[in-house]
């Protein structure tokens, strides 16, 4: 049988030809993030298989259904939507034992009236959960009731969540972040473990409060989950970081270039507040446009204004038509450098970055501002030396 039989609608791809436990992440961000996190906590408890990259839609989800091994133990789906009714058929293949919302944010906004649409959207991952099923949402997120009304009214048998909110089941009671990685605090089952994090950012402390919720449920080692989490690495494009030798010294760069919404800005934000600079370094927010914001995007441009101040990143260089709204935006003591273009900003940085340098570089993937990244990959080599000497 092959993936081509399956989708001429001769065979459609079901999980329950295997006896794996299923999970399913969608979110308007950190379903890739999860999902991968979920791979490599789980792999100690068992056979198991997941998405590749991002395979969401509906050509990835049934693909990875249909090379799903009949042996597996654990099934991890990623399932993304840009606009109503792109989940439902695809989770009613998966059939997940578990659905994990990660967040509702304003992505692809261009395609929807407002978050609650969104919302209502992501539900539908709800309505191919197996009988007994479970699905963990962000008690934090403000969408939080809509979608645990979406699930009652589904009849959706266990409703569990996750956060800093003190009524969330797997609960944030701190998160300290750095360089290298994270300290999370997090109350569960009764008890409060302090677990190290191998990559930074709270956004991935919440992301692995999710997880956790999923190992539990579906039976897996937690004790070996909680161990992963130390040596887990933040993906290209999603916080991987490189240390690249220049002249005498070196800088840091934190290539966020994946994807940008205002969510995953906001949380690039954080980390590139969290990374340590040494005395003469500066935090340098590179960004490009923020594409399918639709009426919206002059306002969440310029909004990225606020949390950028909040961070302290004093330079901000910026590229792209919609990036003219936050440039507009930005008080007079940060020193904002703009242009047009993507490439004419690579130009730019080529020029001007300097050892002790710390620089995230982040925009939707259709801006391009991964351009960015590959230049300086291939213009500095890699730092054998300590971080940051001059
Ligand atoms: N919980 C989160 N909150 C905010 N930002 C996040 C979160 N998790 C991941 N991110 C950031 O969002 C960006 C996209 O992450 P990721 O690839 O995991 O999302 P995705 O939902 O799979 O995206 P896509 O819809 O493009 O497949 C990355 O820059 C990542 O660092
Ligand atoms: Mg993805």
């Amino acid at each position: 049988m092959t993936f081509w039989m399956q989708w001429c609608g001769l065979v459609v791809p079901r999980a329950d030809r295997s006896a794996a436990k299923i999970i399913a992440v969608t979110g308007s961000v950190g379903k890739t993030t999860t999902k991968e996190m979920l791979r490599h906590m789980l792999q100690p408890s068992g056979r198991v298989h997941a998405s590749v990259a991002s395979f969401n839609n509906h050509w990835g989800v049934p693909l990875t259904l249909s090379r799903m091994p009949e042996n597996t133990d654990f099934g991890i789906f990623e399932i993304g939507m840009n606009h109503a009714d792109e989940i439902r058929p695809l989770v009613r293949m998966v059939r997940p034992h578990v659905a994990i919302i990660t967040t509702i944010a304003a992505a692809h906004l261009g395609n929807f009236k407002d978050l609650e649409e969104i919302a209502a959207a992501k539900a539908e991952i709800m309505e191919g959960l197996v009988d007994d099923g479970h699905v963990i949402l962000n008690r934090d997120n403000e969408q939080f009731e809509a979608l645990e009304k979406a699930a009652i009214a589904l009849g959706v048998a266990h409703i569990d969540s996750f956060g800093s909110s003190a009524k969330a089941d797997f609960r944030m009671v701190e998160y300290t972040g750095g360089s290298e990685g994270g300290v999370l605090w997090a109350a569960f089952d009764g008890k409060t473990l302090e677990i190290p994090m191998g990559a930074p950012g709270r956004h991935i402390a919440e992301n692995a409060l999710a997880a956790l919720g999923a190992i539990g449920l579906v039976g897996a080692n937690m004790d070996a989950a909680l161990g992963a989490l130390a040596t887990l690495q933040a993906e290209k494009g999603r916080g991987a970081r490189h240390r690249l030798a220049i002249g005498s010294g070196s800088f840091v760069l934190i290539d966020e270039s994946y994807n940008a919404n205002p969510a995953s800005m906001q949380a690039a934000i954080s980390l590139l507040k969290d990374a340590a600079v040494p005395d003469g370094g500066r935090r340098i927010a590179i960004l490009g446009d923020m594409l399918e914001m639709g009426e919206f995007s002059g306002a969440v441009h310029a909004g990225l204004a606020a949390p950028l101040v909040d961070a302290g990143i004093a330079d901000a260089w910026l590229a792209g038509p919609e990036m003219a709204h936050l440039r507009d935006a930005l008080p007079e003591n940060v020193r904002v450098e703009y242009r047009e273009t993507v490439d004419a900003l690579k130009e730019f940085a080529l020029g001007s970055i300097a050892a002790g340098d710390v620089v995230m570089i982040k925009s939707s993937k259709g801006t391009g501002c991964g351009r960015i990244v590959s230049a300086l990959l291939e213009t500095y080599p890699a730092s054998l030396g300590p971080e940051h000497t001059e």
